[in-house]
């Protein structure tokens, strides 16, 4: 267990790439969208969070579910897909987007250790709740948090004191994990700990806020944070 992470009382999770894996949405239709299709699934998840980034500097809030479309709408022009046979689709597949494989057994071990979980998103209730019913992980959490309250996306501080307003617990005793970096810097900046899960092995961003820790997937979180096998 590493030092500067004892006595953390609740984990908060980024749900779209932390606990849920976006690509599965396209995988699942790999075969009607074609050669494109990892670049489609690239430049959505891309073009997406660009979105979030521009409305906050715009003050042009708008539900992510709205902004998940509109980047599928541009990327599927981009990568020359036609919307009519696949959009429907790939939308609706948001809605049950696979956990990565090794989360229900880490939730599972948090939760036997007397660990809290919850979830802070950029995602809206109404496309939060189907996913995390469909991935019937819903007990894991004692919250589903969504920026939606504050009209505001990440990485505006707004939206990670939605935890201690809704949970309780102050910043300091919580960990708070992404695979996103710039939303991991956003959270450690505002005063969680917080743990970078690095999924692609990407090189650290250069941007306020100190990482507590890095890992490569969330099997290894128990131990980082001491709580027993
Ligand atoms: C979220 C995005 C940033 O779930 O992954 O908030």
């Amino acid at each position: 267990m590493a030092d500067h992470l004892r006595g953390i009382e609740l984990c908060v999770f980024d749900a779209y790439g932390t606990l849920f894996d976006f690509n599965s949405a396209v995988a699942r239709h790999r075969g009607a969208i074609g050669p494109n299709a990892d670049a489609l699934s690239e430049m959505w998840r891309s073009k997406q969070i660009q979105y979030t980034w521009l409305r906050n500097s715009m003050a042009a809030y708008a539900p992510f579910w709205q902004v998940t479309g509109e980047a599928l709408d541009h990327s599927l022009a981009a990568q020359g897909v036609a919307a009519t046979t696949v959009r429907d689709r790939l939308m609706g597949a948001y809605l049950a987007l696979d956990p990565f494989p090794e989360v229900p057994a880490m939730l599972a071990r948090l939760r036997s250790g007397g660990l809290r979980a919850a979830i802070l998103s950029n995602g809206n209730s109404e496309m939060l709740a189907p996913m995390v019913a469909a991935s019937g992980l819903a007990d894991a959490f004692e919250a589903v948090l969504s920026v939606d309250e504050v009209r505001v996306f990440k990485p505006d501080p707004k939206v990670y004191r939605l935890v201690e307003t809704h949970c309780g617990v102050p910043p300091a005793r919580v960990c708070f994990l992404s695979s996103n970096c710039w939303d991991a810097h956003g959270a450690a900046y505002f005063g969680f700990r917080t743990v970078w899960v690095n999924r692609s092995g990407a090189p650290n961003d250069n941007l306020p806020g100190a990482l507590a820790g890095e890992i490569r997937d969330l099997a290894g979180l128990p131990e980082l944070i001491g709580v027993p096998g």
